[in-house]
């Protein structure tokens, strides 16, 4: 349902995850729009891009403002021509037991991590419906399908995202428009996986390696291909009957 030659548009694509699906969307043929608030991280995304031989627009936007995500998208589509395929990678994870969260960590969580997709869904597919097709993946987690301590605002957010992929799925799918969600577990060599180690070693709690060995049946952690690969394969032909879907990639660590 997307385009040969299409443009992809990935936030968050700076780094870790984001960068991953970013690079692996160019092998397989789309140039890319690269948004993010690191403006250095996405110049570095873009420069990967150019060397496999495809085109890179870099936007700078906060995903959790509308008039940023609007006018990353008009800046990309000028650039580099209609966004076929949107990723809503950007995220943040804060974390802290239940009744410290603050209101400014609760809403920015929120903002980042849920406003951000409404925003670049709502500016994004009024171009894709005019042209009768287009395919949208959707950042969640694993702890968006089951809520874990110190995450609340975190789960909530990503348990929000899932719901927001499978109402527009299902408003959309005559109209050649598919959404999904991928649902990561533990992956590693990622800034958002050095900060929740950072904390895990503060508060005392058993590291990544530790915590791997006891609950990812697959023995190991994730890496940003792991979710590169399996993003490739929901914008392919071959999810073509996929809509609506929360694809869980954690080594089996989750199974629902
Ligand atoms: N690393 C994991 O274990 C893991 C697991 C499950 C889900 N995820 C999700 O995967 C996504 C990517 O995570 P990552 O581990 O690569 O994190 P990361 O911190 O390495 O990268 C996140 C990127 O998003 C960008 N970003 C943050 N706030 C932004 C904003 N307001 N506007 C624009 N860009 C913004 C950052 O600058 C950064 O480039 C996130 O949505 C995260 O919640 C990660």
């Amino acid at each position: 349902m997307s385009l040969p030659n299409d443009t992809a548009l990935v936030t968050g694509s700076g780094n870790g995850i984001g960068r991953a699906i970013a690079l692996r969307l160019a092998r397989e043929g789309y140039d890319i729009g690269v948004v993010d608030l690191d403006a250095a991280g996405a110049e570095a995304t873009a420069e990967q891009v150019r060397a496999l031989g495809r085109r890179a627009c870099v936007a700078r936007a906060d995903v959790g403002r509308r008039d940023s995500a609007r006018a990353a998208v008009a800046q990309v589509a000028e650039a580099l021509g209609p966004v076929g395929v949107l990723v809503n990678n950007a995220g943040i994870l804060r974390t802290a037991p239940f009744l410290e969260v603050s209101d400014e960590q609760w809403r920015s969580l929120m903002s980042v991590n849920l406003d951000g997709v409404f925003h670049f869904c709502q500016a994004v597919l009024p171009g894709m419906l005019a042209r009768g097709a287009g395919c949208i993946v959707n950042m969640s987690s694993w702890t968006g399908k089951k809520g874990v301590p110190n995450h609340a605002g975190y789960s909530a957010s990503k348990a929000a995202v899932i719901a927001l992929t499978q109402s527009v799925a299902g408003e959309l799918a005559g109209r050649g428009i598919r959404v999904n969600a991928v649902c990561p577990g533990i992956i590693v060599d990622t800034a958002m996986r050095d900060e929740a180690e950072a904390l895990n070693a503060r508060q005392g709690l058993p590291g990544v390696q530790a915590r791997v060995g006891n609950t990812v049946p697959l023995r190991r952690a994730g890496l940003p291909d792991d979710v590169a690969g399996v993003v490739a394969f929901l914008v392919s032909a071959d999810a073509a009957y996929m809509t609506g879907q929360a694809l869980n990639i954690t080594g089996g660590l989750w199974m629902n």
